[in-house]
């Protein structure tokens, strides 16, 4: 393979991760996504000049082009690692594919794979599917090397179990929330485009977990922009992770309530920084900070939010930022798909809150972060 095949190809695998990473964050008809996908169709062309179709394939989580492994880089990872998810061994894309069927594949490499995502082939793209592989315990996840996703999932059954003892009104090991952080600030230090790692929505049993994860990830991208690191930039991780622990002391009913909630169950709703702040207190290493954003998270920069104090009070500056992240997240993952609001709307609502619910500086901060997003990708 020649040099310019072999760049074309590393552009196109990285091309195609990031349109599925903007698919997964935005939606598959997110203007971010075809700008992706269009380019990548671009690399396509230009490398079947020279090949008559582009056949990958993974041995031994090494990709393989034409005989040769491809030299491994972040992007390579990731496509190597959502193929695996899928169980795809063995990927083929002939010439004349359309944008439609790239989609597709950006599509299915997107979503989670127990989502049972349909891999029918179409008529230039084709796989070849391996039975599930066991993954040992040996083979799990080392935090640095793998996508924040990752992480995230490895470490989701951990952090529900924490919830559930939570629940219970058993104390949480403080430890092992650091240790979910601590992967991802390590992980943060070798990729970029972490933004991209936001999961997109998943269940409501996992929602707590996949908004506790989305906030603290965005929390450390702000914090990071600031020049925010070491034991202060954890701690705001930490802080993040913790925010709604309140929540599991609102009864389901409530907390998974569709419809609008009524001014009593409302009420009840207001609680969830009370007691949370509460039972962080109470908790055995918790950082300070911690507690603070739990109770202030949802008190607005203007103070108009809640709970309601009868002094003037200033927010702490991990509180303003997690009001910033809960802001954002709630806008890009607690919607409908046909409602799912565009990047464009998001930026103009916070820029509308910046000042008002919102600490306006910080807000300016987060949107400038976002929109290097953009101009990276595109
Ligand atoms: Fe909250
Ligand atoms: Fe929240």
């Amino acid at each position: 393979m020649s040099t310019s095949s072999q760049a074309h190809l590393q552009r196109f695998i990285q091309l195609l991760t990031t349109a599925s990473a903007n698919a997964a964050l935005y939606h598959l008809e997110h203007l971010q996504v075809s700008r992706l996908c269009r380019q990548a169709l671009d690399q396509l062309t230009t490398l079947f000049n020279s090949h008559s179709d582009l056949t990958l394939k993974i041995i031994d989580e090494q990709l393989i082009f034409d005989n040769k492994p491809v030299a491994n880089n972040l992007a390579v990872k990731r496509l190597i690692k959502a193929l695996e998810q899928h169980n795809i061994s063995h990927l083929c894309i002939e010439p004349g594919i359309y944008s439609e069927e790239l989609l597709g594949l950006i599509n299915t490499l997107s979503k989670r794979p127990e989502r049972q995502v349909d891999l029918t082939e179409s008529e230039h793209i084709h796989f070849s599917q391996v039975e599930v592989r066991y993954r040992s315990q040996d083979n799990s996840l080392q935090s640095a090397d793998l996508l924040l996703t990752d992480i995230a999932n490895k470490e989701a059954d951990r952090y529900m179990d924490m919830y559930t003892s939570v629940q219970n009104h058993q104390k949480i090991d403080v430890s092992s929330v650091s240790e979910i952080v601590g992967g991802f600030v390590d992980a943060f230090s070798e990729q970029s485009e972490v933004f991209l790692a936001v999961a997109p929505l998943r269940s409501m049993d996992e929602y707590t977990y996949t908004h506790s994860t989305n906030i603290c990830l965005l929390n450390l991208a702000q914090a990071r922009q600031l020049g925010i690191e070491g034991q202060q930039l954890n701690e705001i991780g930490i802080a993040a992770m913790l925010h709604d622990v309140g929540k599991m002391f609102i009864s389901p009913g409530i907390l998974g309530k569709t419809e609008a909630l009524d001014e009593e169950e409302w009420g009840i709703m207001q609680q969830h920084p009370r007691l949370g702040a509460e039972y962080l207190l109470g908790t055995p290493g918790v950082p300070h900070l911690a507690v603070v954003t739990a109770y202030e998270h949802h008190m607005q920069y203007n103070g108009q939010g809640y709970p309601k104090t009868n002094r003037p009070w200033e927010m702490n500056l991990c509180s303003h930022m997690t009001a910033i992240s809960d802001t954002y997240d709630a806008m890009r993952t607690t919607r409908s798909y046909e409602d799912s609001l565009e990047y464009d709307e998001i930026i103009n609502i916070m820029l509308n809150l910046a000042g008002t619910k919102l600490h306006p500086q910080l807000t300016y901060s987060f949107l400038q972060l976002l929109d290097k997003l953009e101009k990276e990708n595109s």
